[in-house]
């Protein structure tokens, strides 16, 4: 088969890596790919929202699987282009994908058929949503409905706060038409997961459960950002828990999709606030998360193009089981300075000839460019460093063992990721 991913991530870089290792892959393709990817993957230039232009693409290199890495073409409606055509593609169609592009869509849903959720209301009126806001006592949170490339939700401390982000969103329009409409939901406390699940449009499997780390500094200070690492499979979890995320969550919500004619394939990403011993969906996804991604792909012992194909193909039901390797994965990843809000770019990359050959450790590749046999640094999250271990301490260790061996100027990494794995007992 011939393979293409759409994207140019870490997500992606681990998706290639995976799918290239596949008997089933006879040639990978990227678009547009990074430095990594074309190692692995013959990359081309083409934008992942130019739809017309992929389409040309898979026809002329006669491509039999497309697999959708971000948001924006699912939204879009990629995979409803390509399947009229015919070409077997990974990915929801645009009502699948508006779980994770519309807040409110995803939040009505999971109210109609009783997914566990924070309660909310939805406004598209300015002086409403003000009025509810001044009637309510902090912590509660403010999400635009639309995409903000994960920057439009609002966890509100102090009224004031919660005034300026309702004028940023509804009346300045900071994100134009996404943010005119708002969910403002209650405030549940607890702790974060990441359940990620294959979909075929009537079941699941799931894959391990993770945690990534979304504010940019230590102890989860500082502004929030794509993610600045992740591990799997987290300790939160007992059989019990996993059983409601699985029936009362997931496949629930597949249902009540296929109830309004949606055949939902690809992945189904649920953010998850364990709380109070009960789990809640924070926010749905409807692609593989990043960097969750990373370290789930690299605990994967499975061969990942069968299960990509069931799933587009409704026969996810054929595949028992999905083998996962032993033990803790855990990604760090390495920013550039100035990362989320201005990344320095440009910048040569030192030290990755020295971790090649490592067999636990994998570094993926982010925002990364290949100047003759030179990587260079091309974005905000740079490269995903990943290693399996037998325990959390081992993992952990040696992650960080293999990102004191990369430098480039101005790199910046979390130096806590995992930590809440060692914690767990003060936590729940
Ligand atoms: P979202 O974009 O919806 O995933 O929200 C971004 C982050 O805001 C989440 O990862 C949580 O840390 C936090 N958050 C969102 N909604 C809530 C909520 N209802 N209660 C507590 N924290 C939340
Ligand atoms: N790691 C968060 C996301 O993929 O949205």
């Amino acid at each position: 088969m011939n393979v293409l991913v759409i994207g140019s991530g870490g997500r992606e870089h681990a998706l290639c890596w995976k799918l290239s290792m596949s008997t089933g892959v006879d040639r990978m393709y990227c678009v547009p790919g990074n430095g990594g990817i074309s190692d692995i993957a013959e990359c081309h230039d083409i934008n992942a929202g130019d739809t017309a232009g992929l389409l040309e693409f898979t026809k002329k290199m006669k491509v039999d699987l497309v697999v959708v890495g971000p948001e924006n073409p699912l939204a879009g409606g990629i995979v409803d282009v390509f399947e009229a055509k015919g070409i077997p593609i990974f990915g929801p169609v645009a009502r699948g994908a508006a779980i994770e592009a519309s807040k409110i869509f995803s939040k009505e849903l999971m109210r109609a058929s009783s997914v566990p959720t924070a309660p909310f209301e939805v406004f598209d009126d300015h002086g409403n949503a003000l009025g509810y806001i001044r009637a309510k006592k902090p912590p509660f949170v403010i999400k635009a409905d639309g995409l903000c490339a994960g920057k439009g939700a609002y966890v509100i401390r102090d009224m004031a706060e919660a005034e300026s982000v309702l004028k940023e969103l509804m009346v300045n329009g900071i994100y134009g038409e996404a943010g005119r409409k708002v969910v403002i939901e209650e405030f549940l406390p607890g702790v974060e997961a990441s359940y990620l699940a294959f979909a075929d449009g009537n079941t699941i499997l799931p894959m391990p459960a993770s945690q990534d780390h979304k504010p940019l500094l230590d102890n989860d200070l500082g502004p929030n950002t794509g993610g600045m690492g992740a591990y799997t499979p987290i300790p939160f979890l007992n059989d019990g828990l996993e059983r409601e995320i699985r029936d009362g969550i997931m496949l629930k919500t597949i249902a009540a999709m296929r109830e309004k004619g949606i055949s939902y394939k690809g992945v189904l990403y649920g953010g998850l606030m364990l709380s109070g011993g009960k789990p809640y969906v924070i926010e749905f996804n409807a692609r593989f998360g990043d960097p969750e991604t990373q370290p789930i792909i690299f605990k994967m012992e499975s061969d990942l193009l069968p299960v990509l194909v069931a799933c587009v193909e409704g026969k996810l039901r054929d595949i028992e089981e999905i083998q996962w390797k032993e033990g803790v994965s855990v990604c760090v990843v390495i920013a550039s300075k100035g990362y989320p809000e201005n990344p320095e770019k440009g910048k040569l990359i030192r030290g990755l000839d020295r971790l090649a050959g490592m067999r636990d450790v994998m570094v993926f590749h982010a925002g990364t460019r290949k100047s003759g046999s030179e990587y260079l640094t091309s974005g905000g999250r740079v490269l995903g460093v990943t290693a399996l271990g037998s325990t959390y301490e081992d993992a952990i260790q040696k992650a960080y063992e293999a990102v004191n061996l990369i430098d480039f100027e101005g790199m910046y990494y979390r130096r806590d990721i995992g930590k809440k794995a060692l914690t767990v007992g003060q936590i729940l």
